[in-house]
C-alpha cells in the first residue's frame, strides 16, 4: 500500500486526467496530448503524460505520480514514482566525501544512468569541475594528469566518450588464475587493482532485479535465505538487503566518504530507488506508446508482476511451475493487427506495426546459442536452440529472473578496442591463457569458468541511456542488434534489424 500522501496525489492525477479528457471532448485528445508532450519539457510533472499514461483502466489504482518527460533521440522517456514527487532531501541526492551524490552518476534524464552527451555538456559547463570528474573512478587512471584543460579532457576520455566509470577490482586470493600480462593504455592496472570500465546501471526499475551489479558482486549469498536457485543450496539475501549494502559501498567507493551511510540513510535510499519505474512513453515515429492497446510506459510497468524465478528458462516458473514461456514481451501485441490506417496516420500505423514485429522477433526469432559461458558449458549442450528471451526471460522487464551471469563474448580480446585495457589471465593448473578486457564475475569468485560473465540488465528505458553493454561498446540499439547478428550468425534481414531496433527503442 502506498502512503496516504501518494493516494492524495493519485486522486489529483485522476482528477486532472478527467478534466483534460472532458475539456477535450469533441476535439482530438490524441493531438492535444501529443502537442503537449512535444512542447518543451517542463520541470513540473507533466499532466499530459499522466493523462495518456494513466487511463482509467490501467495504472490509476497504482497510486504514485509520473514525473516530467525526458527527451532522447527516439522520443521521450518518463519516470513513474510510486512515492509521489521526487523528494530531493532523500540521501540519494546528498553530497558525500568528494562532493558526489548518487545523482552524479544516476540522472533521471538519462534513464537514471549517464550518457556521453550530457557528460560532455557537464564537462563544458563546469570546466571539468563537476564532482563526477574525480580521479578516483571518473578518470581513465587515478594517477592521470589533470593540470591543464587539455590534460583533463584526455584524463576523462572514457567517461566523456562512452559514459564509463572505472571499477577497480583485484584478483581475489585463492583464484584459479593469475594475471600474467597487462596492456593498460593508461598505465595503472595491476593484479592488485585491475581497471574495469563499466556503464552505470540504472537506479530505476530495481523491483525487477534478481542480480545487483554487472558482475553480481552485490548479490550476496545467504545460506539461511529461502531465495534459492531451484534444487540447489545456492541461496541469496533479499534484494533490499543487497541494495542497502550497495548504497553504502557506493558512498565509500565512488564518493570517497570515510564514514558510510547510517542504516536510516540506506533504507531511505532503497525505498526511494525501489519506487522508481522508467520507460519510453513516446516514440518519434509511433507516437504515444500507450495508445491503440499499446502497453508501453512506466505506469503500466509499475504494475508488472515480478518475483525471483518468474518464467525461469531452465526450471520453469518458480511459483506457477509452468514451463518457460518464450513469449516474454507482450507490450505491443495489440499493434500486430493494426490495419493500414487512414492516409493521414499511415506513418504512425506503419511505425506501430514495425514495433510489434520487433517484439515478435525478440520472442521468437531462432538463435543457435553457442560458446556462451554459463549456458553451453554449464549445461553441457554445444548448441542451445533459443531466442533473445532465453537470456532475457523476465516478463516485460527483460532481465534474467535468477542470478545467471553469462559470457556472450563482449570482453573477448577479439572485440577489444584500443581505448580498453587487455588482461592475460593464466589458469594456475592447466596453463591455459585467456585474454580479456574485463574478467567480470571471475574477479569475485576466482573461478576460471566465470571469466567474462556479466548479468543481463533490465531492458526498459533503453533509449534514454546509450551506449549499451557493460563496456558501452554498442553506441546505439542498431549496434546491439548487429552484435547479436554477428555473434550468433542469426542472419537478420534489413527489415528485421530495423524492426527489432524500433522495438528496443520503444521499451
Ligand atoms: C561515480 C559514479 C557513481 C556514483 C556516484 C554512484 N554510482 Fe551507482 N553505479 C555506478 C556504476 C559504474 C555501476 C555499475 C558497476 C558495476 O556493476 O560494476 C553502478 C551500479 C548501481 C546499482 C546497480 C543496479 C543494477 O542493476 O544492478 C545501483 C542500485 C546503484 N548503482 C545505486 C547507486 C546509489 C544508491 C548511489 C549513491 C549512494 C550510487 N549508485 C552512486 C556508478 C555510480
Ligand atoms: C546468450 C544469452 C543472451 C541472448 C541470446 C541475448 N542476450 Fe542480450 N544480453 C545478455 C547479456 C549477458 C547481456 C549483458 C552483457 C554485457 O554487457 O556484458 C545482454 C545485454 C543486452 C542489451 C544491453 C542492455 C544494456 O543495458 O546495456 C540489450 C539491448 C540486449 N541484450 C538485447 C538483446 C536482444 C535484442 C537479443 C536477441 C537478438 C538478445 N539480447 C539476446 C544475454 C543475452
Amino acid at each position: 500500500m502506498w502512503p496516504r500522501k501518494t493516494r492524495l496525489i493519485s486522486s489529483a492525477i485522476v482528477y486532472l486526467a478527467a478534466v483534460l479528457v472532458l475539456s477535450s471532448c469533441g476535439g482530438d485528445t490524441r493531438d492535444r496530448t501529443d502537442r503537449l508532450l512535444s512542447s518543451k519539457d517542463s520541470v513540473q510533472p507533466d499532466p499530459a503524460v499522466r493523462t495518456a499514461e494513466q487511463p482509467a483502466d490501467s495504472a490509476s489504482d497504482t497510486g504514485g505520480t509520473l514525473l516530467q518527460a525526458d527527451g532522447n533521440d527516439s522520443g521521450k522517456a518518463v519516470t513513474f514514482s510510486a512515492m509521489g514527487a521526487i523528494d530531493k532531501t532523500n540521501p540519494f541526492f546528498k553530497p558525500f566525501g568528494n562532493g558526489r551524490t548518487c545523482e552524479s552518476c544516476h540522472q533521471q534524464n538519462d534513464g537514471w544512468s549517464i550518457t556521453p552527451r550530457h557528460l560532455r555538456e557537464r564537462f563544458v559547463q563546469t570546466a571539468g569541475n563537476d564532482p563526477i570528474f574525480a580521479l578516483v573512478d571518473g578518470a581513465n587512471s587515478p594517477l592521470a594528469d589533470v593540470s591543464t584543460a587539455d590534460a583533463k579532457q584526455a584524463a576523462y576520455s572514457l567517461l566523456l566518450a562512452k559514459g564509463l566509470i572505472r571499477v577497480g577490482l583485484g584478483i581475489p586470493d585463492g583464484a584459479e588464475f593469475e594475471l600474467i600480462r597487462t596492456d593498460d593504455p593508461y598505465g595503472f592496472a595491476s593484479a592488485k587493482e585491475l581497471s574495469l570500465y563499466r556503464r552505470p546501471l540504472p537506479s530505476t526499475n530495481l523491483r525487477f532485479l534478481s542480480t545487483v551489479m554487472w558482475d553480481a558482486r552485490e548479490t550476496s549469498s545467504d545460506p539461511n535465505s529461502i531465495i534459492c536457485i531451484v534444487g540447489t543450496a545456492n541461496c541469496f539475501a533479499p534484494l533490499n538487503v543487497n541494495l542497502a549494502r550497495q548504497s553504502d559501498g557506493a558512498v565509500r567507493g565512488h564518493a570517497e566518504a570515510v564514514l558510510g551511510l547510517t542504516e536510516d540513510e540506506q533504507q531511505a535510499i532503497v525505498t526511494f530507488e525501489m519506487s522508481l519505474f522508467t520507460a519510453q512513453v513516446y516514440d518519434n515515429a509511433a507516437q504515444m506508446l500507450t495508445y491503440e492497446g499499446g502497453r508501453g510506459g512506466p505506469a503500466r510497468l509499475a504494475t508488472q508482476d515480478f518475483y525471483f524465478g518468474i518464467n525461469d528458462v531452465l526450471a520453469g516458473d518458480y511459483r506457477t511451475h509452468q514451463p518457460f514461456d518464450p513469449n516474454v514481451m507482450t507490450l505491443y501485441q495489440a499493434w500486430r493487427d493494426i490495419p493500414e490506417a487512414p492516409k493521414s496516420a499511415t506513418g504512425v500505423a506503419r511505425a506501430r506495426r514495425a514495433i510489434a514485429r520487433g517484439e515478435l522477433l525478440f520472442n521468437t526469432k531462432p538463435i543457435d546459442i553457442v560458446g556462451v559461458g554459463g549456458i553451453n558449458d554449464d549445461l553441457k549442450v554445444p548448441v542451445f536452440k533459443g531466442t533473445c528471451t532465453t537470456c532475457h526471460d523476465a516478463p516485460n522487464s527483460g532481465n534474467h529472473s535468477t542470478p545467471m551471469p553469462l559470457n556472450i563474448g563482449l570482453s573477448d580480446a577479439s572485440r577489444r578496442t584500443p581505448d580498453m585495457p587487455l588482461y592475460a589471465l593464466k589458469h594456475k593448473f592447466t596453463g591455459e591463457v585467456i585474454e580479456t578486457t574485463d574478467p567480470g564475475r571471475a574477479l569475485l569468485t576466482g573461478l576460471w569458468k566465470d571469466v567474462g560473465r556479466f548479468k543481463g540488465p533490465v531492458l526498459r528505458g533503453l533509449a534514454a541511456r546509450p551506449p549499451y553493454f557493460h563496456n558501452g561498446s554498442a553506441q546505439d540499439l542498431e549496434a546491439v542488434v548487429d552484435f547479436y547478428d554477428t555473434r550468433f550468425n542469426i542472419g537478420f534481414t534489413e527489415e528485421e534489424r530495423a524492426d527489432l531496433a524500433a522495438f528496443l527503442k520503444a521499451l
